[in-house]
């Protein structure tokens, strides 16, 4: 939540900001705001420009002569304080020299304003930000960094900052806790910012901030010392990301592209894993030994929203295939659970971002227990995917839209992947592990012709739009899709829905049915699939619509439905791949309908790194 960006070398630097909140822009815009250092003015002052809004409004705020040498720049997801200009970033000390831009929380800022306030300083926002600015001026002797230094050592909670002072040319200080940092090095001239999307049009070369760390730039330089005032000499990592990946090309949208993308993205999960001559997974990153692997007692997944449900499926998949007892919970819930961290259990923590708040603390958490913890992320270097004990990159490639789609297909690519591993450690023969291993490796075409479906989803959309409440159905592994079917809808077309376990429907939601709410129901051709007829008859009987998407074929469950996508028929534990996309396409399109705007909808951000 929130984007941050600094820049200081010889590039015009107001333009340079806008275009990395422009990249920004999906952690957060509810406002926008820079500050620039102008040196050589009389006064020495910082230009500072802020919009509420989008970074459009920010584009269309700002002067035309205001340039500096060096900035920094906010993109905003508001936590404390409406969304007005005051409270937008950059914020700044009374005397105006001072300027920070943050990502987090300031737990203790009434604390630390009160005493602020004491010693003369005036505030002129709500937000829990502005007491940076106001203690770094409080211990500032001519020198940021020292002044930071000293600042940060009263803030309690969360924070990702950038700093620059109008008397320092050039400088940029940054200090991170619990907030992602990453510093980009250029060829004389520097970057600072909260994911390396902001600046990977200008380096690909990248140095990510640990908690507790400050980094001092400097046009040519950085420095990096941890909470003891060490200095750390650091890795500097290689973004592999092409700057085409991060562009929507001809679509009109990032979400529509990011469905479109899914054979490939599924393709790159799958690609180099699969040890065919064996028939299991290679997953080299999990950095565990065979005698471990093969000891599971059990796996705990922890991880928020969509890749909760990409959890769920995981935790079917490995109590039904290897035979090893599963669960996925919510990282916000286990959290303050106190769980029991069994010996033998084997977690994972799924996360796209790599950077939500709820799924980090949680792991540490029971990291601090003891157990190894490994990580399903999707962004390299992001804070989980260092700090986790090993893990499965997902190779997505960069997803921009607020709604997750391709990264959740290829979450569920990593548990079958890791499925497949521990089954043929275990009970699965070769010849199963055959059959699962070339199901997996048909999947991308199995969702490539699922989304041949398109033009049949966008016309239910047109029908289907205007209903206020709908429900998703489904049994078994089809549950958890369900769940992601009625948050996708929710999310993006903000038309309510819910999603329930087919099972579940006659213990109260059933109540919810009527001429006016559609139930969308999941058909598998497995053992499951008599009962979650005998529902879609229930419903039926009580005059509500029924959509289905279905099995390709079975004209049974189409002639008692009014609409049915059907899905290529494959081994039905694989159909959580296929009978996603056309609820990915359905809440896509309605919301298309609806007139919303699909990438970056009301109230959320792709990644929510505060609690
Ligand atoms: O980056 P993460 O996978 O950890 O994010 C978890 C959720 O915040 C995320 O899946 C959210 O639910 C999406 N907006 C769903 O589309």
């Amino acid at each position: 939540m929130c984007g941050i960006i600094g820049y200081s070398g010889p590039r015009k630097t107001s333009p340079l900001l806008l275009e990395g909140l422009r990249r920004l822009e999906y952690r957060g815009y509810d406002s926008a705001g820079i500050a620039v250092g102008r040196e050589g003015r009389s006064d020495n002052s910082l230009g500072i420009v802020k919009a509420v809004g989008k970074i459009a409004a920010l584009k269309a705020a700002m002067p035309a002569d205001l340039d500096g040498a060096w900035g920094i720049g906010h993109t905003r997801w508001a936590t404390h304080g409406g969304v007005t200009l005051a409270n937008a970033h950059p914020h700044t000390d009374c005397s105006g020299k001072i300027a920070v831009v943050h990502n987090g929380i300031i737990e203790n800022h009434m604390s630390l304003k009160a005493m602020l306030e004491k010693k003369g300083c005036v505030f002129v926002s709500e937000t829990d930000t502005e007491v940076i600015p106001q203690l770094i001026a409080h211990y500032y002797k001519g020198n940021l960094l020292e002044a930071v230094r000293a600042a940060v050592q009263s803030l309690r909670g969360t924070y990702g900052i950038a700093c620059i002072h109008a008397d320092e040319p050039g400088r940029i200080v940054g200090a991170r806790n619990g907030s992602p940092l990453v510093v980009g090095v250029g060829a004389g001239e520097m970057f600072l910012a909260s994911d390396v999307t902001a600046m990977v049009a200008y380096t690909n070369k990248v140095v990510y901030l640990n908690d507790g760390e400050i980094v001092d730039i400097t046009q040519d330089s950085y420095s990096i010392i941890d909470r003891d005032e060490n200095r750390v000499d650091k890795k500097v990592d290689e973004v592999t990301w092409e700057l085409g990946s991060i562009e929507k090309g001809d679509f009109p949208c990032y979400m529509e592209k990011e469905i479109f993308e899914q054979p490939e993205s599924i393709a790159r999960a799958i690609s180099g894993r699969l040890d065919v001559e064996n028939s299991t997974a290679k997953l080299g990153g999990l950095n565990l030994e065979r005698r471990h692997l093969s000891g599971i007692g059990r796996v705990r997944i922890i991880a928020a929203g969509t890749s909760w449900h990409a959890g769920l499926v995981g935790a079917h998949l490995l109590e039904h295939v290897a035979r090893i007892p599963a669960q996925s919970e919510l990282a916000s819930e286990i959290r303050y659970r106190n769980p029991v961290v069994e010996r033998d259990s084997l977690w994972f923590t799924v996360s796209q971002s790599g950077e939500t708040a709820d799924s980090l603390y949680a792991m540490r958490e029971i990291q601090r227990k003891g157990a190894t913890v490994l990580g399903i992320c999707n962004v390299v270097g992001s804070t989980i995917a260092r700090e986790s004990d090993g893990g499965i990159y997902v190779h997505s490639g960069p997803e921009i839209a607020v709604a997750s789609t391709k990264a959740f297909t290829s979450q569920l690519a990593a548990f079958y992947l890791f499925t497949l591993l521990v089954a043929r450690m275990k009970d699965m023969s070769r010849d199963e592990g055959i059959s699962f291993l070339s199901t997996l490796q048909s999947v991308p075409d199995l969702v490539r012709r699922t989304l041949a479906q398109r033009d049949k989803v966008q016309a239910m959309a047109k029908k289907y739009h205007k209903a206020k409440d709908f429900l998703f159905l489904g049994r078994g592994i089809l549950y958890p899709i369900a769940l992601e079917g009625a948050l996708k809808l929710k999310e993006i077309s903000y038309i309510h829905a819910e999603g329930c376990s087919a099972g579940e429907m006659k213990h109260g939601p059933i109540a919810l049915v009527s001429p006016e709410v559609p139930s969308v129901f999941l058909v598998s051709d497995d053992y499951l699939r008599e009962k979650t007829i005998s529902n879609i008859r229930e419903i039926k009987a009580r005059g509500g619509p029924v959509i289905a998407v279905g099995v390709e074929g079975d004209d049974e469950t189409k002639s008692l439905v009014d609409d049915f996508i059907p899905v290529p028929k494959s081994d039905s534990r694989f159909y959580p791949f296929t009978m996603v996309i056309p609820l990915q396409l359905f809440a896509y399109f309605c919301a298309l309908e609806l007139g919303r705007d699909v990438d970056q909808p009301r109230n959320l951000a792709k990644s929510v790194t505060v609690e």
